[in-house]
């Protein structure tokens, strides 16, 4: 007999992501010296100050349920930081809290989607959007970028892929998986084409806003064109900026109805986030924001490191990215060509895996991401790490024929 599985959970397919990091901790079990890059969260830990908050709010008995969608303290801590940093004004009504970015993004597709319904997705694309339309019963609709465009969406491919169907654009800036980040001239420009379309709602993904380098100023599309407000879910969360990928604490602020109904969403489903992780949210957001520029100024040398070497090694073009902790290089170059165990490498899947195979290098190829022939390096952990990496790396492209 098959396993009696949903066949909603059928459309989906597991995390490409989460596969590669399984591959490379197998290799490290069998003993074999594996460098993982294929991991998104950053590798400081929590500061202080957050933890000690945590701590206070367990001792003080903060340990029961609480309002579905967030604590009012927290939900004011949120609309303080959407003031004090995008210019934009919300009330706690118009806040929801979830467990995670990701719950949030799901409550918001589940609260609205229904079949036949169209999720227009920018390629390449965070791995779980398409996914998480589809277990909504909705259908992805991509909307193709290019390295030549610095993986930015053109207003006019936008336009050709929103139809009556289309209930979301998704947006995400920085973006997981290329690093690209939008100018606000950028944003005005695809505002200009939703402007058109009054049906269509915009779900900004905005988690790496803290993450982005140079004199790149971030800004968000609600912010940029007002008359967006009310049909954009503007959505982020700590765990990036804060170093807090374990709390699970992600939040969005929109229109007051959307707000109510994915509260109707964890209500039958989650329930509360974690109590204590939201108090020390609170203090994410009010507290001390001094590590963020240090943070910031560590993960800029890595790009840079990481974006140097690449371009060194043969058959790779690496562009530098204006934010998050990832590049997304091309290796056009290298296919059709044969790898050191004389493999053709036909795909980026193909080089991923022989990468990992001959070097112990593991990225993730960009098939997974919608966008081929490329792969994504998370530069979240050590110098030292990646100078080793790319140095592999550099090894593996110099011996392909
Ligand atoms: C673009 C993007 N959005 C959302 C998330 C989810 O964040 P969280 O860990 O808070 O669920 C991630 C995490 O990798 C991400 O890269």
């Amino acid at each position: 007999m098959t396993n009696p599985t949903s066949q909603a959970l059928a459309r989906v397919k597991p995390s490409a992501t989460m596969a590669m990091s399984a591959k490379a901790r197998a290799l490290k079990a069998e003993g074999r010296d594996c460098i993982a890059l294929s991991q998104g969260e950053p590798d400081f830990d929590t500061p202080d100050n957050i933890k000690e908050a945590a701590c206070r709010a367990i001792a003080e008995g903060k340990t029961k349920y609480t309002d579905v969608d967030g604590i009012p303290e927290l939900k004011d801590a949120i609309c303080g930081k959407f003031k004090r940093e995008n210019g934009l004004e919300y009330k706690r009504s118009q806040v929801n809290v979830s467990p995670g970015g990701k719950p949030v993004i799901f409550n918001a597709f589940m609260a609205t989607l229904n079949p036949g319904d169209e999720v227009v997705i920018p390629t390449p694309y965070w791995v779980s959007y398409p996914d998480m339309a589809l277990l909504c019963g909705a259908t992805p609709v991509f909307a193709e970028t290019s390295i030549e465009d610095g993986f930015k969406l053109r207003p006019e491919v936008l336009a050709k892929a929103i139809t009556p169907h289309t209930k979301w654009l998704v947006l995400n800036s920085p973006s997981n998986p290329s690093g690209a980040a939008y100018t606000a001239d950028e944003l005005r420009a695809l505002a200009a084409v939703l402007l058109d379309f009054p049906h269509v709602m915009v779900l900004t993904d905005d988690m790496y806003e803290h993450l982005t380098y140079g004199d790149f100023e971030f800004t968000t599309i609600a912010q940029v064109e007002p008359r967006l407000y009310e049909r954009t879910l503007t959505m982020n969360g700590v765990s990036k900026a804060y170093s807090m990928t374990g709390w699970r604490i992600g939040y969005a602020a929109g229109p007051e109805w959307l707000i109510k109904a994915m509260s109707n969403v964890m209500g039958q489903t989650t329930s509360n986030p974690c109590s204590i992780s939201q108090w020390a949210a609170v203090e994410a957001l009010n507290g001390t924001q001094d590590f963020i520029p240090k943070n910031k100024k560590l993960f800029q040398d890595r790009r840079d490191l990481v974006v140097s070497m690449l371009n060194q090694a043969q058959g790779i073009k690496c562009p530098t990215p204006e934010g998050a902790f990832y590049v997304y290089p091309s290796i056009a170059g290298l296919i059709g060509k044969k790898a050191p165990s004389g493999k053709v490498i036909d795909s980026d899947e193909t080089f991923a895996l022989e990468l990992l195979q001959s070097e112990c290098v593991a990225l993730v190829h960009g098939g997974a991401f919608g966008l081929s022939p490329c792969f994504r390096i998370s530069y979240a952990t050590s110098n030292q790490c990646l100078e080793e990496a790319c140095a592999r790396i550099q090894r593996f492209c110099g011996a392909v024929s």
